[in-house]
């Protein structure tokens, strides 16, 4: 244990990929998003898709985890998952949500903070059909974030599910879709040499951005 605090303690990289500066960035920071997300596409960054959501639950606790990003438009992000999970409990609770991308290949993060709602019932059936077969039965088979006995349990309901369901149109369970975050705040990080990171923040106000440069 030790030899493995002694390990990470001295891991250190310095960035040097890119800068980021107020004068090349759009003002509106979806836009900056959105490019982003071409040039970590372009970049082959691993799992680019792959965000941690944080929420926080009625008692004022935090949990995360990681979850992919279905699609984007303007200043709103899809994902989709159980709605009797922890997360779309706390969500039920507290709409309160911020999330995060780290693309290393880029030395990159962004940060998001807002709000979020169920997305339609229409958009929910239209990326559940065009799922898998497997993925489909998954979601009928796993009550998400429940404890259960044993892995054969699991196995039992996607055999059940998979016998159930031959044949035929899989519909979508009413515990399953999407969410979809709306960002009122924005934070794009660009790493730099001896931790001397680029930072900048957008804060929605009214229909305007505020930018603002943050200290690394
Ligand atoms: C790379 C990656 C992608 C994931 N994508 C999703 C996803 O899109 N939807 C989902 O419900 N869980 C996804 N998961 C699983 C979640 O991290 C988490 O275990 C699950 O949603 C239960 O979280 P909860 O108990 O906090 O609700 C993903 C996990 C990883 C590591």
């Amino acid at each position: 244990m030790s030899q493995l605090n002694e390990h990470i303690s001295q891991l250190r990289e310095d960035f040097m990929k890119g800068t980021l500066s107020e004068s090349d960035i759009s003002t509106i920071p979806f836009v900056v998003f959105e490019k982003w997300m071409q040039e970590a596409i372009h970049a082959k960054v691993n799992e680019v898709q792959a965000f941690h959501l944080s929420t926080v639950s009625k008692d004022g606790k935090p949990s995360g985890r990681i979850l992919y990003l279905r699609e984007f438009f303007d200043n709103h992000y899809y994902f989709y998952t159980n709605y009797e999970s922890r997360k779309a409990i706390d969500i039920s609770n507290n709409p309160f949500v911020s999330f995060t991308f780290f693309w290393p290949e880029l030395e990159r993060q962004i940060r998001m903070e807002g709000i979020i709602a169920i997305a339609s019932k229409e958009k929910s059936d239209a990326y559940f059909n065009v799922r898998p077969t497997e993925s489909q039965i998954g979601a009928w088979s796993s009550p998400q974030s429940k404890v259960i006995e044993n892995r054969n349990i699991l196995d039992a309901y996607v055999k059940d599910n998979t016998n159930k369901f031959e044949n035929k149109d899989i519909p979508r369970p009413e515990h399953w879709g999407g969410y979809v975050f709306t960002a009122q705040y924005y934070e794009f990080w660009q790493g730099r040499k001896s931790r001397l990171h680029d930072r900048i923040s957008f804060t929605k106000n009214g229909d305007a951005w505020k930018i603002a440069r943050l200290a690394p």
